[in-house]
């Protein structure tokens, strides 16, 4: 595992997220775990299931999201207390939490446990490093917010998975360098991140992706809901168009702003949808952003975007004079719910 650089500041996300590429590269998974997986890869495995919740969920949707059109088997994110009955022996279960103390996330590796299933754990420490340290883990870099650690977990579990689906790894030192230098030329290729900040402030988000952008919606929505404190939604193409295109009917919708995550790989039948919404959405006198990254592979075109719209969260967060660090209502929230069990 590398040292933290000392230039990356732990409490301050703005830092944080300056920092998004090279965090990528801070854990590398072991040859002993990355041989496991291999090992589980040649047994055969019916599906894959990400556990974890928040900011460590997001991590295997993205990887479903990069993996689903290579993988052979499924691969699914649960949310929630329950592992689905369809989850069994044959499958491999990831546990992702980066505290180690998600009361959901234990619970359905306890259920995994019951079920003999395959597990494997990443966390900081916590319950889940005490409870779960005779399966393979990464035990990765403490100290951060889980949601600023999205990199940090990709570039420790991509290996893994890609391990177990058999596929080849993704460079992912590569993968940094473009990420870093593309930063330096926003303002060139996509407006500024202060720009969209500033279309956004005191508005309400819909990010609205395609494929897999859907996750990197998902993202994008909750790091406005975490950072910059303020309500956002996040939505599917070609899904939308079936449903909350009629939304949009009244005054109500004055403070609503579509925002389109595209790229230059998209399938010709979705691209024409975005573009006959984003025409319409104008006419009905909004105002829909559309935000394009060019990169040439998935994931490229995933961490393009999603270091973009984080920093474009830390913006808001600046305008409105809130801290993107502090989390204080799920704090009492988990609080509350710890003094009541
Ligand atoms: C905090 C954050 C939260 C947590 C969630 C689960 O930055 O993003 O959404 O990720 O409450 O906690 P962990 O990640 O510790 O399992």
């Amino acid at each position: 595992m590398m040292k933290i650089p000392e230039n990356v500041d732990l409490k301050n996300m703005s830092s944080l997220v300056t920092h998004f590429p090279d965090m990528l590269g801070w854990f590398m998974p072991s040859e002993e775990i990355l041989n496991i997986c291999k090992m589980y890869h040649e047994e055969g495995i019916e599906g894959l299931c990400f556990v974890g919740m928040g900011g460590s969920s997001i991590v295997g949707q993205y990887i479903s999201g990069l993996l689903d059109k290579d993988s052979h088997f499924p691969i699914c994110v649960v949310r929630d207390y329950q592992l689905p009955s369809y989850i069994t022996k044959g499958w491999v279960v990831i546990g992702v939490s980066y505290s180690g103390n998600t009361v959901e996330t234990l619970s359905c590796l306890e259920q995994a446990e019951e079920r003999g299933i395959r597990i494997i754990t990443v966390t900081s420490g916590g319950k889940m490093q005490q409870d779960y340290h005779k399966y393979p883990m990464l035990l990765i870099h403490g100290g951060l917010q889980p949601r600023a650690a999205l990199p940090l977990l990709l570039g420790a579990i991509l290996p893994l998975s890609e391990t177990l689906v058999g596929m080849n790894r993704t460079p992912i030192n590569q993968i940094v360098e473009e990420l870093t230098a593309s930063a330096k030329t926003w303002g060139d290729w996509i407006q500024q991140p202060i720009n969209v900040a500033k279309k956004l402030f005191q508005k309400i988000p819909i990010f609205i992706g395609a494929e897999y952008m859907r996750p990197v919606a998902y993202r994008a929505k909750c790091q406005m809901n975490e950072n910059a404190k303020t309500m956002a939604f996040s939505s599917e193409i070609p899904e939308s168009a079936h449903n909350e295109v009629e939304g949009f009917h009244d005054k109500a919708i004055e403070n609503i702003v579509p925002v389109f995550l595209r790229h230059d790989n998209e399938i010709a039948q979705v691209s024409l949808k975005q573009d006959v919404m984003i025409g319409l959405y104008q006419d009905l006198g909004l105002n829909p952003i559309s935000l394009r990254v060019h990169g040439d592979s998935r994931i490229l075109n995933m961490l393009l975007m999603t270091h973009y719209l984080d920093t474009v969260s830390v913006e808001i967060a600046s305008m409105r004079g809130v801290d993107a660090m502090s989390i204080e209502r799920i704090a009492e929230l988990k609080k509350r719910l710890s003094k009541s069990r």
